[in-house]
């Protein structure tokens, strides 16, 4: 058959509360112009994250009535860490809260004075952890990977050459390299097979530690499936094995291809780092049979593990993510190409190029899809990345102007992303009318989250 159906039926409803566009115009201005700073009940179709919003399914649901809130050694985690070890093979699997949790445990144990990490794109919140250890995080992706309207199957990709060239230059200073699957921050675009191969052999052939920031891996090893030459006849569990078998180290967030609201892990082979790592989590998480999670979290993630590498669900979901774009593209508004495989990356700087990006075209554009239609994205650009220089007060801005539309898990259905659609088209049709906005107020860091605006 042609169409891709929901591999699911809906068994409970949660209602959208309409709202009108005068009512919209007053929510957003109370809000500072700010989407994060909106009710998620005024918001009719909520694109913000795919993080921790999946529906979670029946036997999910009964998993939670199953868990094991024993302090010590309970059940829920021993079903938990099978799961684990059975898609990643990695022998010592450490619950935290959520992909952070995880980070900042790995990346304070890494830590040493002047290290350095390489990677095709570190998220915000790596990068973060890195930073706040005293440590230099460099982003590596291959050319294509910055530039919206260039096509290639595996954006994600970290460039190799210049990876080894960054090898050679900080020497034993690099403390791990890390491969972000997909790479969010660069359009939910994926790494190829062979190009985490290639990164892992570069990373251990000079005793680096080769680390997977795991999030969407599911939905990396459907794209491999799909795109890679020779892998379209294995399963996504067979090539997700591949994928983990060559690194050291993997953090997860579980609130992505966990299917769960909240959860994480970090899991790795050597135990020694283990046994540190289990150290610190004691202190900031919990005891190692737990982490920052009830024994109930642990069977939703075990389950939703099982779930995510269901070829049947990943069909769908990258489908819906790449009809919304084929719809967009059919009327040539700018964006990341192709789809990725949890959003929609509108190129606002190319939507509204009569904004200049100390003018934040990306907020500009999140605002007016709010307003058309109570669909709320984020702005990745400017707001987020900008920075004022220290001295002459100019704005510098990020590579690119973008607004992501991030599609939570089996939670929308087919019409809603038509909705979603026509309220993209119905900007764009008027896309020359819009001008820019002027920042009120910033807080002294991730300013995107606080931050107000006031129109110009
Ligand atoms: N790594 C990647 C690639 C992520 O996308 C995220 C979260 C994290 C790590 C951190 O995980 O939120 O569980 O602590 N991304 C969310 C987003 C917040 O909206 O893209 P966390």
């Amino acid at each position: 058959m042609k169409t891709i159906i929901e591999p699911f039926k809906i068994k409970s409803v949660e209602p959208i509360r309409m709202t009108t566009r005068e009512e919209r115009v007053r929510l957003l201005e109370e809000a500072g112009r700010n989407p994060f700073l909106i009710r998620a009940e005024d918001v009719l179709i909520d694109l913000l994250t795919d993080s921790g919003t999946s529906s979670m399914s029946a036997e999910q649901w009964a998993g939670i009535m199953r868990g094991d809130e024993s302090y010590a050694g309970g059940r829920s985690f021993f079903e938990f860490e099978r799961e684990v070890q059975r898609i990643t093979g990695f022998r010592q699997v450490i619950p935290t809260h959520q992909g952070r949790a995880a980070e900042k445990i790995l990346f304070t144990i890494l830590h040493r004075p002047g290290a350095v990490y390489c990677g095709n794109t570190h998220f915000d919140t790596t990068r973060a952890n890195i930073e706040f250890a005293g440590d230099q995080a460099i982003d590596l992706p291959i050319p294509e990977g910055t530039i919206p309207s260039c096509y290639h199957p595996f954006k994600g990709n970290i460039d190799l050459a210049r990876l080894e060239r960054a090898l050679d230059e900080h020497g034993d200073r690099v403390r791990a390299v890390i491969v972000t699957v997909t790479n969010n921050s660069g359009g939910g675009q994926p790494v190829s097979l062979e190009n985490i191969r290639e990164s892992s052999r570069l990373a251990r052939k000079r005793g680096i530690l080769f680390v997977l920031d795991s999030c969407r891996f599911a939905e990396n090893a459907w794209f491999i499936k799909r795109r890679e030459p020779g892998q379209e006849n294995r399963s996504v569990l067979e090539i997700a094995r591949e994928m983990f078998s060559y690194a050291d180290a993997t953090t997860m967030s579980a609130k992505k291809d966990g299917l769960a609201n909240i959860g994480g892990f970090l899991a790795l082979h050597d135990e020694q780092l283990a046994t540190e790592a289990r150290n610190l989590l004691i202190l900031t998480e919990g005891f190692p049979t737990y982490g920052g999670l009830a024994g109930r979290d642990l069977e939703a993630i075990a389950q939703g593990l099982r779930e995510v590498l269901d070829e049947s669900y990943l069909r769908y979901r990258t489908r819906s993510v790449e009809y919304l774009v084929e719809k967009l593209q059919r009327a040539h508004v700018p964006m990341i190409i192709p789809a990725g495989g949890h959003a929609v990356y509108l190129d606002a700087g190319d939507f509204l190029p009569q904004i200049k990006p100390e003018e934040y075209p990306g907020q500009v554009l999140a605002n007016e899809l709010y307003l058309e239609g109570g669909v709320r994205g984020v702005e990745i650009g400017s707001v987020m990345f900008g920075k004022r220089d220290a001295q002459t007060g100019a704005h510098q801005g990020p590579k690119m102007e973008l607004v992501r539309l991030a599609i939570p898990r089996r939670v929308y259905t087919q019409s809603h992303v038509d909705y979603v659609a026509e309220v993209v088209l119905q900007v764009f049709a008027r896309r020359t009318e819009l001008r820019g906005l002027r920042m009120t107020y910033e807080a002294p860091f991730l300013r995107h989250f606080t931050a107000r605006f006031e129109p110009l």
